[in-house]
């Protein structure tokens, strides 16, 4: 297998940049995630398909609640991209700081983004790193008029020190998520 032809494959795609949000037991916490699709193209039944790192405290929250918000960001979303995809949430509040509202099903919501969607889990497969969730878009709204930030854009707004913590944070856990990969796939081998 040529290891480099799905990276280099993927690295030409640009993706959307959205804030995950999610409540469980009186505990709030928000991550950045790109694995983010339009899964029904049924107008008045909008779904959506994300795909969660199992390790992540807004994943536990999720697992816990079964409903998330998602935001999509803007370009000038750049601040809100470094404190929830670059640091845990579980030693502390990212929303501390910032102007939060409450969505139906009770997820924070940021109004200074793009848009939001209230969602609620219909379907979930435990890929082993990952959970990925289908979920019933229950409500939503679009805030600003604005194009979304891309990770090319990120690339290019983004200062060199964050460059590099975001290299950091990624090879950290593509790490951790090699490791769970190899374990699901033995223990599917082995029934
Ligand atoms: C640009 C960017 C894209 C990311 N995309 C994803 C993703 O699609 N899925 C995922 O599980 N984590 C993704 N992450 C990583 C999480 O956002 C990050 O690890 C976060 O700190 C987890 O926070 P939590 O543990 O407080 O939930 C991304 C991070 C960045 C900066």
């Amino acid at each position: 297998m040529d290891a480099t032809a799905a990276a280099t494959l993927f690295a030409w795609l640009d993706r959307e940049i959205w804030l995950i949000s999610a409540v469980a037991d009186g505990h709030r916490n928000g991550l950045i995630a790109t694995s983010v699709s339009q899964e029904s193209i049924v107008p008045e039944l909008p779904r959506v398909l994300v795909s969660l790192a199992r390790h992540h405290y807004t994943t536990e929250l999720i697992e816990s609640s079964h409903q998330f918000a998602l935001h999509l960001l803007g370009a000038d979303n750049l601040e809100l991209v470094w404190k929830f995809g670059l640091e845990s949430g579980r030693e502390r509040d990212k929303f501390s700081d910032l102007d939060v509202g409450t969505t139906m099903t009770g997820c924070p919501l940021i109004r200074e983004t793009v848009g939001w969607l209230d969602c609620k889990v219909e379907a979930r497969l435990d890929a082993g790193d990952r959970f990925i969730y289908v979920a019933e878009v229950l409500q939503g709204q679009v805030l600003n008029f604005a194009p979304p930030l891309t990770t090319r854009r990120l690339m290019e707004l983004a200062p060199i020190s964050r460059l590099t913590q975001l290299q950091r944070s990624r090879h950290h856990q593509s790490y951790q998520e090699a490791e769970l990969i190899r374990l699901w796939r033995e223990q599917r081998r082995n029934g």
